[in-house]
């Protein structure tokens, strides 16, 4: 049984340019070869949840500009159900610059564009239409008060939320208790705990805080150092897996993309993160957000069989 997921999200088209490094404040270097890519954290975890096998409606706003209805036609080509994307006029579609060096590390400015202009009103369809066993993801690429209505109307259906608290931006704790599973990854706790997640115990430390503010799944995404994760019952560090990374864009969003279409298949907990994990590792070998997330049939066949079992 495959319950509905809901994202709610930025839509961002990514130009990016590969370089040996990523030059510093004040240096001008000549680049390697530039790319346009479908971006931004919400649509990249809508693709993600859908390419592996989610019933995906994507809400988001972009540009009355080419790049706009470029995006919201891409996202139909994945089944991702379009029609309370809004097209903001006078607006640009929001851009991301990108620059990604040779060991596929990045950095990333984002023009939010449309994206700023996301309103609670936006929303106000999903009010009557999500079901108990629905499944919510977000992140905080868009206006904080439209993600503070969304972890409000999750808490009052009942429904499971997950928080991709990325990029940070603060949230008090009386929405934080309302989550059911945020995934920052070691910048972001750092945000939320003050604790640097230098080793395992720094990550039980960071874990155990948020928990304590109520919050009930804590899924630390640490890059090469794996995931680590804590409920009231159950606690596991799992290792990455070992590839070789072209480009770690997108890496986070493909993980939430996939727990949120494990969680719709109610997989366990353990199980969904190995499988968003080894989604995860599968982007980082290929170049750009959108096209270097993995198909479900690209994924191991025990990873398949948990979505289609
Ligand atoms: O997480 C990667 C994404 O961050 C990029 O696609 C870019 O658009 C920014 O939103």
């Amino acid at each position: 049984m495959k319950n509905n997921i809901y994202v709610i999200g930025s839509s961002n088209t990514d130009m990016v340019i590969k370089s040996d490094h990523i030059p510093k404040p004040g240096e001008t270097i000549i680049g390697g070869n530039f790319y346009t890519f479908q971006g931004g954290k919400g649509a990249n975890q809508a693709v993600a949840a859908a390419k592996l096998g989610g019933k995906v409606t994507f809400v988001c706003r972009v540009g009355d500009d080419y790049l706009g209805k470029n995006s919201i036609k891409k996202y139909e080509t994945y089944d991702i159900n379009t029609e309370y994307i809004g097209i903001e006029q006078n607006e640009h579609t929001g851009v991301a610059l990108i620059m990604v060096d040779q060991r596929g590390e990045n950095l990333i400015s984002v023009s939010s564009g449309a994206n700023a202009k996301l309103k609670i009103e936006d929303l106000s369809f999903l009010e009557k239409k999500l079901l108990n066993d629905d499944i919510v993801l977000t992140q905080l690429e868009i206006p904080i008060d439209v993600v503070k209505y969304l972890i409000t109307i999750c808490s009052k259906k009942n429904v499971k939320l997950i928080l991709n608290p990325a990029p940070y931006q603060k949230l008090e704790d009386k929405y934080l208790e309302k989550v059911h599973t945020i995934t920052p990854n070691i910048t972001e706790t750092k945000y939320l705990t003050e604790i640097d997640i230098t080793d395992i115990d720094k990550s039980k430390l960071a874990a155990k805080k948020l928990l304590d503010k109520g919050i009930k799944n804590v899924i630390i995404t640490m890059g090469s150092k794996g995931v680590f994760f804590m409920s009231e019952d159950e606690m596991a560090h799992i290792e990455a897996e070992n590839v070789d990374a072209i480009d770690t864009t997108a890496a986070g969003d493909t993980f939430n993309g996939a727990l949120a279409t494990a969680f719709s298949h109610s997989i366990d907990l353990i199980k969904s993160i190995k499988f968003s994990n080894a989604a995860a590792a599968f982007s980082v070998t290929k170049l750009g957000a959108q096209s270097s997330i993995p198909s479900i049939s690209q994924l191991d066949k025990k990873f398949q069989d948990y979505v289609y079992s």
